[in-house]
């Protein structure tokens, strides 16, 4: 019998067509809508290979039942939707799709902190609903990005890329890590910083760092109220990584001056979140990665992350490094 493998969103047949000719693929025909929970439980149960969706739950529930579980290969860098200690000790090997996306969502982070700072969207929108009556002085006076000074809180491949772009529009460049990054400090003349200080110093205090148990809530109100009245906030990398209400408050009384927010902690929004109500936020639907070339990358890695389990070999882009495979793996 030929391994099974589920695929949580319906995916171009040109992708997958490497997996249909060894394996027996089924896949959730939808685009937008998720895999409903209760299907995906049950197509778990007999698949030897999950490729999942960063709005998927793979968590304990899920696992337990899945007995032949052998790769879960998310189409995301991130997997905080994945129970990584649950995979590891039932030997399933978690894969995720770092590097490939990195310039294109440093490229929207980019897009984002401009179009917020420069109130683009307000702009063009003015322009499409007729409402442009004609030129003024400070009409959508936004703020300048160059030379200003970008902080940048988690400084992975992504947060890197960011910094290389801001150092083209001649930005003080402050980061905030785990780990020192000497070499980023050299090259782009990054600064390091604490996180206060960070957020104090910062004109764009830019969040990409990944959701974990201590990067939860990190950004409170009173987080907020550190930062300059001038701040603009960017995050690009989890919702939860921010207290929404607290976002909000900061916004409202002007303890902050804009968010540009491509994530948010319960997706989709939808058009009565608080946050849509207020003029100097900027959203997006989550799409930091969503470049044709990219996506169809990401697409790319998993295919080949579940071949290679499958195949007994190393996935090139495993997550979980203490992977005890389940014998199968040279
Ligand atoms: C990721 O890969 O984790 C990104 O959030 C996708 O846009």
């Amino acid at each position: 019998m030929k391994p099974t493998i589920f695929i949580t969103r319906k995916l171009p047949e040109a992708v997958i067509q490497p997996l249909k000719e060894k394996y027996e693929v089924t896949m959730w025909n939808r685009d937008v809508q998720a895999v409903p929970r209760e299907r995906l439980i049950n197509e778990a149960q007999r698949a030897d290979a999950l490729l999942t969706m960063l709005s998927d739950r793979i968590d304990e529930t899920l696992l337990e039942t899945a007995r032949e579980l052998k790769v879960i290969a998310n189409m995301a860098v991130g997997f905080d939707n994945i129970d990584l200690a649950a995979a590891s000790k039932r030997g399933i090997a978690v894969c995720n799709t770092p590097e490939v996306l990195t310039d294109t969502t440093a490229d929207l982070t980019f897009a984002l902190l401009l179009a917020t700072a420069r109130r683009i969207v307000e702009a063009a929108e003015m322009v499409k609903q007729d409402k442009w009556r004609g030129w003024s002085p400070l009409l959508l006076a936004g703020q300048d990005v160059h030379h200003k000074t970008i902080g940048i809180v988690g400084m992975g491949k992504i947060g890197e890329a960011v910094a290389k772009r801001a150092s083209g529009f001649e930005m003080r460049i402050l980061y905030h890590n785990r780990t020192r990054k000497p070499e980023v400090e050299k090259q782009l003349g990054a600064c390091y910083a604490s996180f206060e200080e960070l957020v104090e110093k910062a004109d764009f205090v830019v969040c990409l760092t990944p959701l974990t148990a201590e990067t939860r809530n990190l950004f409170t109100l009173e987080v907020f109220q550190k930062m300059k009245k001038t701040a603009v906030f960017i995050n690009v990398g989890r919702g939860p990584v921010v207290d929404e209400q607290a976002l909000y408050e900061a916004l409202e009384t002007g303890e902050i001056a804009g968010a540009g927010l491509d994530v948010f902690a319960s997706e989709p929004i939808g058009a009565d979140h608080p946050l849509l109500k207020l003029t100097n936020v900027v959203a997006l639907p989550h799409i930091g990665s969503s470049s044709i070339d990219t996506r169809t990358a990401m697409m790319d890695l998993c295919v080949k992350n579940i071949d290679a389990v499958l195949s007994g070999r190393r996935p090139p882009t495993l997550v979980n490094q203490d992977w005890v495979t389940k014998g199968i793996v040279q």
